[in-house]
């Protein structure tokens, strides 16, 4: 080796050293934020037979206290508590799950001395208890969500990041009033526009076209961008009182398209349907029938898109005025079954639930 190559090699080594003794920021205790940490379970609590397993593995085995233990950076930049509210694979995510958590989630921000939430979920329904809870908390102290693809036994786990990084944000000032937040791989997305975009990459979370809201960097939140959807303390949707939402499912559209799974769901008695057309929400003729016998018979129909981005448009694809159906304006499929499921809390008139399409 030549004497250069020596130096460079031992200034890496220092830096590397360097790097793993150096402190998260130290602040006074007494001047922490208070963060509840929610835990759900999800890959970001799961286990690997080994630290080179990152696929097969199981989702939420690792307990809440585990969690918060293994990155002791998080009590330097917050008072944290942490609750295990429930122990599931995302997946396994229901509507009694949601309500159960938006009930403690506001029942928490609510007391004086809690600054911030963060929910560690994991990451396959994610962005739907995001876009839930978007629409239900009463409250503008941040709401951060936060998962990992790796399970917390592998090689460079991104969970300990992420979740430092999410306790940053939740305790943060500058987070306040802004919406339900997804905070991974240092990204901050808005609730109602980031999706799920990769399988198994940690960059998974983003927000296509529309763009995140900013990032996490150096110890502190940088923001850019804001929702101009309404969320939180402007929604109109209260769940405090409520033990169960109405069903809704969605029809995902396809090319020889087979309504059987649309009528059964009207059969089962659905309060709406979400159709997940093809291009700008379009109805084939082998559904077009059965969407317009499902209105008919009270269901309330509205027209999303199995695309990804952009407006599905009132009275493009389908004379929408006409047949009395409802565009998702840019919510994805699974967003607009939550907003539906919300609306029809409140009413089923489609010009009002068209309304609260083009509000939040
Ligand atoms: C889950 O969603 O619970 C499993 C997958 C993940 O967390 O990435």
């Amino acid at each position: 080796m030549s004497a250069l190559h020596t130096k460079l090699a031992l200034i890496a080594a220092l830096t590397l050293s360097l790097a793993a003794v150096t402190p998260a920021p130290a602040q006074d205790p007494g001047h922490l934020p208070n963060v509840v940490i929610l835990a759900t379970g999800g890959t970001i609590a799961g286990s690997g037979a080994s630290s080179t397993t990152t696929i097969g593995y199981t989702a939420a085995t690792v307990g809440v206290d585990a969690l918060i233990d293994a990155v002791p950076e998080i009590k330097k930049v917050a008072n944290v508590k942490g609750e295990q509210i429930f122990q599931i694979a995302s997946e396994s995510m229901t509507n009694d799950h949601w309500l159960k958590l938006a009930k403690r989630v506001n029942a928490l921000l609510a007391l004086p001395d809690v600054d911030g939430i963060v929910i560690t979920h994991g990451t396959d329904t994610l962005e739907e208890t995001a876009y839930f809870l978007d629409l239900t908390v009463k409250s503008n102290k941040p709401v951060v969500l936060v998962g990992a693809m790796r399970p917390s036994t592998a090689i460079s786990a991104d969970g300990p990041i992420n979740i430092y990084n999410a306790v940053l944000l939740a305790g943060s000032k500058e987070a306040v009033g802004r919406g339900v937040m997804i905070a991974m791989n240092d990204a901050i997305n808005a609730a109602r526009d980031v999706t799920k975009t990769n399988t198994s990459l940690t960059d998974t979370f983003r927000t296509p076209e529309l763009g995140v809201l900013g990032y996490m960097q150096d110890n502190a939140p940088h923001f850019y961008r804001q929702s101009l959807r309404k969320h939180t303390t402007e929604s109109e949707f209260d769940v405090s009182n409520l033990d169960k939402l109405p069903d809704v499912d969605i029809v995902y559209g396809y090319a020889n398209i087979n309504p059987i799974a649309l009528d059964a769901f009207v059969a089962h008695g659905d309060k709406g349907i979400v159709y997940a057309g093809v291009g700008d929400g379009s109805l084939g003729a082998g559904i077009k029938p059965n969407l317009i016998d499902a209105r008919k018979k009270g269901v309330i129909v509205v027209r999303s898109s199995r695309v990804g981005n952009g407006i599905v448009a009132r009275n493009g694809e389908a004379n929408d005025d006409e047949l009395d159906f409802v565009v998702s304006d840019t919510l994805n499929p699974q967003k607009a079954r939550i907003l539906l499921m919300l609306a029809l809390t409140n009413t089923t008139n489609t010009k009002a639930i068209q309304k609260m399409f083009y509000t939040y």
